[in-house]
């Protein structure tokens, strides 16, 4: 007999941009669910109701949820569902750390009874379910996947702090283990989810599809900074040309160039795809290498267009208070993960520039607490990140400090403007 959605239980293991508002949406469709973290702070901040990061709609959501939280993994041993929502990061040397998806499958083991599903929503390259997570639940549990026990892998799409797509509107991709696991999975998402589930012929496919989507999104940002560091030199605006190009109604998608690339997804996941690619199998991913390389020389291409535009105003770098406006990587948001802003800071610094930070939505202890205070006394303004804040400050608001020069590192600020002023300006490619 079928379980009524309130009979059943689910656990959400990891409970950050990707797992809080999941297991949000699971509770408010009328499952029991428990969310399970390691990091014991945000399981205090989550049951006094504050959102653990800066998102308004996960705070409005935990005032009325009747999400259980915890750190105690012993939830697992009465849930029909386990949802892995864990980080994947890479290491210093670009190397996936597959240590979190690991040890969640550690800490779950123990409790796993028959007739359980494990879902593993985390962004991993193709393989990853068949080498780890099913072998190291089958050594813990002492359960056999197919016979004993379900796995299916859903790899979240979630864009935090997008208005229109969020958790509960985007399309999914499920892939299982056999059709048990795949149709238990893609009954659970139907469930929450309205959008389309599509189900994928076996796991690796499922996994294979969310790297393709993040390194499709990195090659194209490499192929536009590529772009707007040969058009600088051609004295061509990059952003104009794209926006000319994207008139075209099919077979162009703009992308738009920058002071780099950042977050837990676009400049991570390629190198799950390349490492294990070239391991494995000993394919070289040198177009997709190039791409992430191309991206990560954005930090010191920006760095240099400081030095630059400062030379320009008889200002040497090494003399010079240079203000980096943003930490987060993108826009009105508060994640600070593979941010370009810390590569660019660390290039001005080597320069020799004292260099000051600023973020509305991040509280560092090496930042100062309000732009004013990053403005004052200094001769470069860097934005890189184009929080409102920024995107709004005009000639009027920096020739009041006395800036010399400016650097639009996301060319969200008013051009002409400022070319008709005394600032210097420079975009990325305009
Ligand atoms: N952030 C995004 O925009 C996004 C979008 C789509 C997919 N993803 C993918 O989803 C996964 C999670 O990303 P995230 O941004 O939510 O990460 P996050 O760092 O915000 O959250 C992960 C949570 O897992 C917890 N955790 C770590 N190890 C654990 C363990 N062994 N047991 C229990 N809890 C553990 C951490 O304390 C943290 O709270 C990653 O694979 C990421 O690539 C992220």
């Amino acid at each position: 007999m079928k379980q009524s959605i309130g009979n059943k239980k689910i656990v959400v293991i990891g409970l950050g941009y990707v797992g809080l508002p999941l297991a949000l949406l699971s509770s408010k469709k009328g499952f029991h669910t428990t969310g399970v973290d390691l990091n014991k702070q945000k399981i205090k901040l989550i049951q006094e109701k504050t959102s653990p990061f800066n998102d308004e709609e996960i705070q409005k959501e935990l005032t009325t949820t009747s999400l259980q939280v915890s750190n105690d993994f012993a939830a697992v041993a009465s849930a029909d569902i386990i949802i892995l929502c864990v980080p994947t990061p890479v290491d210093n040397h670009k190397m996936p750390d597959y240590g979190p998806v690991q040890s969640a499958c550690e800490s779950i083991g123990p409790y796993l009874k028959k007739g359980q599903c494990v879902i593993l929503e985390s962004t991993v390259n193709p393989g990853v379910c068949e080498e780890i997570v099913i072998p190291t639940i089958e050594l813990v549990s002492k359960l056999r996947v197919g016979e004993d026990i379900s796995v299916a892998h859903c790899p979240e799409r979630i864009n935090p702090g997008d208005k229109k797509w969020n958790v509960s509107n985007i399309p999914r991709v499920i892939g299982g283990f056999d059709e048990k696991s795949l149709d238990l999975a893609v009954e659970f998402y139907h469930s929450i989810i309205d959008a389309e589930i599509k189900p994928m012929a076996s796991l690796k496919e499922a996994e294979a599809v969310k790297i393709v989507e993040n390194s499709f999104r990195n090659i194209n940002i490499a192929f536009v900074n590529e772009l707007a560091k040969s058009f600088a030199r051609l004295n061509i605006d990059v952003v104009n040309v794209i926006n000319g190009a994207a008139t075209k109604p099919f077979a162009f998608m703009p992308h738009y160039p920058g002071c780099g690339i950042g977050g837990h997804c676009i400049p991570v996941d390629p190198y799950y795809l390349i490492e294990y690619a070239f391991k494995n199998n000993g394919f070289k991913h040198d177009f997709l290498a190039l791409a992430c390389k191309t991206n990560e020389s954005m930090h010191r291409y920006t760095a240099d267009l400081v030095r630059d535009e400062l030379a320009k105003k008889g200002v040497s770098i090494e003399n010079a208070r240079v203000a980096v406006l943003g930490l987060a990587y993108k826009k009105d948001i508060d994640d600070c993960r593979e941010s370009p802003s810390f590569g660019i800071i660390k290039y001005l610094q080597e320069m020799g520039a004292e260099v000051v930070s600023y973020d509305p939505h991040v509280l560092s202890k090496s930042s100062v607490r309000t732009l004013e205070e990053a403005l004052t006394g200094t001769d470069a303004v860097v934005v890189a990140t184009d929080h409102a804040e920024f995107s709004g400050l005009s000639v009027n608001d920096l020739e009041s400090f006395e800036i010399k020069s400016v650097i639009d590192g996301r060319n969200c600020l008013k051009k002409e403007d400022f070319l008709a002023s005394s600032i210097s300006y420079k975009g990325v490619g305009r």
